[in-house]
């Protein structure tokens, strides 16, 4: 939807907490696994945002995003949606040529000649009921650019832990929304075990750890490969991460098993290839 005089966010006020560098690992994961869409160019008279849905009280974790994501694209436009109006007004004072702050909701505020190619919503449907949850992400998602990518994660309070849905739309027309995969992220200062992250999963499977749903499955198959590959906890917490991802690689799940996101605590586990 574009801004219109009649526009109106869509979506409830929540809680605004947030806290510096809370979502830092959420930029390392994109930039780890998204550089092309950050990377790239702007047509001179368009803008593709990098979008933050619901940044909160104060608007730290989307100036800490744009100036992380602007190493590898210094022109990157970036874009901080609120729909309290008074965390906007805390924000507008932090704008810049390429940084902006306005009112929204999950139709984003954009103009005709903008556009989004990465959305983050972290702590923001989590506060929503379930049944709530599959309505945005499907608004979201047709509101990228074909290639697109929506991250839509839940995070403890410092960040440490988080689970999120990858969500793209697809790149050939019709350009569906499609369900990517799902990523946990531990920093291992909270140790490690599959149990870590029961407590952040997103709100499509927070109420799902129950036998015979996709979640349960999964976590229980996660926690026999755990067990499975104890012994290299000698190794250190890496390295069991590292081994118990490979059990569940060759149970037949696809996993993402670069080193360089397994090493740093990303389980990326993919339901296909696009
Ligand atoms: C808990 S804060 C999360 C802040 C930050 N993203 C973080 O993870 O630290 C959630 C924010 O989402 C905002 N919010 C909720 N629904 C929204 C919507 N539909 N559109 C835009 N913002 C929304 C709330 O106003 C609140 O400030």
């Amino acid at each position: 939807m574009k801004k219109s005089a009649s526009y109106k966010p869509q979506g409830h006020q929540t809680r605004g907490k947030t806290a510096r560098n809370r979502l830092r690992r959420s930029d390392i994961f994109l930039l780890l696994t998204q550089g092309a869409l950050i990377r790239m160019r702007d047509d001179a008279d368009t803008r593709s945002f990098y979008v933050d849905l619901g940044y909160g009280f104060e608007p730290f974790t989307t100036l800490e995003t744009a100036e992380r994501l602007r190493i590898q694209n210094p022109d990157l436009s970036v874009l901080g949606v609120e729909i309290d109006p008074e965390r906007v007004a805390a924000a507008k004072p932090f704008e810049d040529d390429q940084t902006f702050f306005r009112l929204g909701g999950f139709n984003l505020p954009l103009q005709n000649n903008e556009s989004a190619r990465l959305i983050r919503a972290f702590n923001v449907l989590r506060q929503y009921d379930e049944a709530e949850w599959r309505e945005p992400i499907e608004q979201l998602g047709l509101q990228l650019i074909p290639g697109g990518m929506l991250l839509e994660g839940t995070s403890n309070p410092t960040g440490s832990v988080w689970t999120a849905n990858v969500i793209r739309r697809s790149s050939i027309p019709p350009y569906q929304v499609i369900r990517d995969g799902f990523v946990f992220s531990t920093n291992f200062h909270m140790g490690f075990e599959p149990d870590l992250f029961q407590p952040v999963l997103t709100k499509n499977y927070i109420h799902r750890m129950i036998p015979g749903e996709l979640i349960h499955t999964f976590m229980e198959r996660w926690k026999t490969a755990f067990r499975n590959q104890s012994p290299m906890r000698s190794f250190g917490l890496r390295a069991l991460f590292c081994s118990a991802a490979a059990e569940l690689e060759n149970a037949g799940y696809h996993i993402d098993m670069r080193p360089q996101l397994l090493r740093r605590g990303f389980l990326y586990w993919r339901f296909r290839d696009l």
